[in-house]
């Protein structure tokens, strides 16, 4: 089985599932859905402290900074695949989890209270097409439980994904 069931899932994750399924249904289009979930995640976990979304550009080069929040802007808001812990998830397709940032060399500096970050790769059509980066200032701050969940909400973000216009 791929997911937690319900008596697996932490309290509170069904719960978030739900509210950011709504959200994504109500919102009058991608982009107002996307930021939505963004908030929900920041506002409803404490060590959540920066959360945004990167999209993979229509050259599939570069992520490009989609919706955020947290209490600062990053400097990163285009990433070469294969750069940085963004990079390298895309690049592998796989959750990275990184304890200490400070002790990873890949580690792309954004804001001097960060001590460690999740980054979950979005899927659609069996590629990646964007992920979920959220930095804490606790150290060592996510665990398996948090790339599950995080995992769930990919597979929401995914419809929600920047998409080239009819004849571009
Ligand atoms: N730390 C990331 C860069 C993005 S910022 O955290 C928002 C990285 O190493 O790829």
């Amino acid at each position: 089985m791929s997911h937690p069931t319900t008596d697996e899932r932490p309290e509170g994750h069904g719960d978030a599932l739900n509210l950011v399924r709504t959200a994504v249904a109500d919102a009058p289009g991608p982009d107002a859905g996307a930021q939505r979930v963004v908030d929900l995640l920041h506002g409803r976990y404490a060590h959540y402290d920066w959360v945004g979304i990167y999209w993979v550009d229509p050259s599939g080069a570069d992520l490009v900074l989609g919706p955020w929040i947290g209490p600062e802007a990053t400097e990163h808001v285009r990433i070469p695949i294969g750069v940085g812990i963004c990079g390298a998830a895309a690049e592998s397709g796989r959750t990275e989890i990184v304890d200490d940032v400070n002790a990873d060399p890949r580690y792309l500096s954004c804001f001097a209270s960060t001590r460690s970050e999740i980054v979950v790769p979005i899927f659609a059509d069996a590629m990646v097409v964007g992920e979920i980066d959220i930095d804490s200032s606790d150290p060592a701050a996510f665990d398996q439980t948090d790339a599950n969940f995080l995992e769930e909400i990919a597979a929401l973000l995914a419809p929600l994904r920047p998409r080239a216009t009819a004849g571009a």
